[in-house]
């Protein structure tokens, strides 16, 4: 009967969908390659870590396997006083960022200085690394490229994590998974346009930030500002904590949701947080029957209410 038509147009199907995910998996890797990293690109696989979204290592979304971002003021082996320097890292078993993985993504230039002065072909996830971003000239170019530090200057991941401090450390790679997982992209870009944008909003990304990213967050439909310069803007941690637990405190008419249940049980001070009370001193609040608000508990430091904090302030 009409077998034949049936035959052809499987070969067809699976033709087209054969070439597709062809020019889906090679060719944009492609592209990346002939774009070099640039150092704002560096700077956010580094602080990510591997995947920005749904992963193996990380399937409920809690912000696990990530990498910490540090500010060091001193070395972390000897102990010395350094020029500040914004280090990343790696505890034995996170997975790297696919520009570790394949320094080829990383493009001309910023793969051989990172191969090469970088050693980060060293770098080995099962023993954990520290990386910085450092600068070279690479013909006649000055080019930012990865430093494996562990290799160059001997860091050690647990070293680096005590010099910094709590106060010095930042979660921002957990904190991507939360703007992820909480739908932020349903209502913010991290993408302003190259329109009147630009005014307010700061420069559009260069086609060179995202290599070694995956996935990016761009978002596609706006209903609130875009977000991916938002920290030079406000870079309050004070106003933005009071923000996310209810944004109506510092906002009055915003139709942002309240994102209070990612301070979990406790506060910083390791008080159990009575969510209830809260909630009925703020309407009192509203009502007129109070002058001030109630207090916004401050978020414990393995709270996700902190990574996605540490998150937003790093979007500069
Ligand atoms: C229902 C839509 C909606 C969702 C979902 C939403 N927001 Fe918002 N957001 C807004 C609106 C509207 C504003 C502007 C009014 C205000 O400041 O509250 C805003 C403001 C902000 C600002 C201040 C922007 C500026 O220019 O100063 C930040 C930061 C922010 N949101 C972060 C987030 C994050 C992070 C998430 C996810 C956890 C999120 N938002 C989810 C609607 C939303």
């Amino acid at each position: 009967m009409a077998f034949r038509e049936y035959k052809i147009g499987s070969r067809m199907f699976a033709f087209a969908l054969g070439s597709s995910m062809m020019i889906t998996l090679y060719f944009p890797s492609k592209d990346i390659a002939s774009v070099q990293a640039t150092k704002t690109a560096l700077n956010r696989q580094l602080s990510f870590g591997r995947i920005g979204g749904f992963s193996v290592e990380d399937p409920f979304l809690k912000g696990k396997g990530k990498p910490v971002t540090v500010f060091l003021n001193k070395d972390p082996k000897t102990g010395q006083p350094i020029e500040p320097v914004t280090a990343y890292v790696y505890p034995a078993g996170v997975p790297f960022p696919s520009g570790l993985r394949h320094p080829r993504i990383l493009g001309e230039g910023v793969k051989d200085l990172s191969l090469g002065q970088g050693r980060i072909a060293d770098a080995k996830e099962g023993s954990g690394a520290v990386f910085v971003v450092s600068e070279a000239g690479f013909n006649g170019k000055t080019l930012s490229y990865i430093e494996n530090a562990t290799a160059t200057r001997g860091w050690q991941p647990g070293e680096a994590v005590a010099a910094a401090g709590d106060a010095n450390s930042r979660y921002i790679g957990s904190g991507k998974i939360m703007f992820v997982r909480e739908g932020c992209w349903w209502c913010h870009t991290l993408l302003p346009e190259e329109t009147q944008d630009w005014q307010y909003f700061g420069a559009p990304p260069m086609l060179g930030d995202f290599n070694g990213e995956s996935p990016t967050a761009f978002g596609s439909d706006r209903k609130a500002p875009d977000l991916l310069h938002v920290a030079s803007r406000n870079s309050s941690r004070e106003w933005m904590t009071m923000h996310f637990y209810n944004p109506r405190l510092v906002q009055t008419h915003s139709i942002m949701p309240r994102y209070d249940y990612l301070w979990g049980e406790k506060d910083a001070a390791g008080n159990k947080i009575d969510y209830d009370k809260w909630r009925a001193e703020y309407n009192e609040y509203v009502a007129g029957k109070r002058v001030y608000a109630p207090e916004v508990p401050q978020p414990a430091a393995e709270s996700e209410a902190r990574m996605l904090i540490d998150f937003v302030l790093a979007l500069k």
